[in-house]
């Protein structure tokens, strides 16, 4: 499965060993010559539970070949829902720790084990998947973006969407070549080398999609005033 990591912008960033990913399969950790790993739940009901014991050796035996101490994400349903600010703190924890991306199958793992070697549980969307694993690698691809080197500019993992850069607002529209395409013209300000006024006009733009797309962003948003004064004739215009 994590072959699709392979490609890309982080495909590249591995070959040139900016980041390293390893993995464990829990089955080699199993106590029984089937190699398994899960087990009927206590008191009844569907599917299977993912026993503690061969991922606690699993997760001991990363830890030994480490000088690192673990830090163990369980990627689940009803983890913490992984935010733009979430994914710099895990970055920021990489120079301290390993993160050991634990992934579930089934319906989930023995409790005991997510008390006692689980730092924290981290959930990628309101929806569920049948594994851990894509999850994974979505915490993966986002963490590595933010890794010095990863992206040819540094600056434009700053500009993104969410970033703190970007005040917790959506991205502006961007535009290329041609000026015209199918009757439909560039922004003239962006063709107008007036860096001010394309500032000036981005920032505007980047308020109004946040309002039209995702408003709930604006809550926790870090505008200024004359932000805020923008914001308040934008939300006029839409209630005429
Ligand atoms: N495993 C299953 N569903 C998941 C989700 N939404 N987020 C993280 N891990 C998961």
């Amino acid at each position: 499965m994590f072959e699709a990591l392979h490609h890309g912008v982080l495909g590249r960033a591995l070959k040139n060993g900016l980041l390293q990913v390893r993995w464990w399969d829990v089955r080699d950790y199993a106590d029984n010559k089937h190699r398994t790993i899960d087990d009927k739940p206590y008191g009844g009901g569907p599917g299977m539970v993912m026993m503690a014991k061969p991922l606690r050796e699993a997760i001991r035996h990363i830890q030994a070949q480490r000088d690192k101490p673990n830090w163990v994400v369980y990627l689940s349903p009803q983890g913490t829902l992984l935010k733009q600010p979430g994914v710099v703190r895990l970055k920021e924890k990489l120079s301290t720790h390993n993160l050991v991306l634990l992934c579930g199958r089934y319906e989930g793992i023995d409790e005991r084990l997510i008390m006692s070697m689980v730092d924290e549980e981290c959930s990628i969307g309101d929806y569920v998947l049948s594994g851990g694993e894509f999850a994974a690698m979505v915490v993966i691809d986002a963490v590595a973006r933010l890794l010095p080197g990863v992206l040819g500019d540094s600056t434009s993992a700053e500009a993104d969407s969410f970033s703190s850069a970007n005040k917790g607002l959506l991205e502006y529209p961007q535009y290329t070549r041609p000026e015209e395409d199918e009757g439909m013209r560039v922004p003239e300000v962006l063709l107008s080398g007036n860096h001010e006024a394309i500032l000036r006009w981005r920032n505007r733009m980047a308020l109004e999609r946040t309002l039209k797309k995702r408003p709930d962003l604006l809550n926790s948003a870090q505008l200024s005033a004359e932000e805020k004064e923008i914001l308040a004739e934008l939300t006029g215009d839409e209630n005429e």
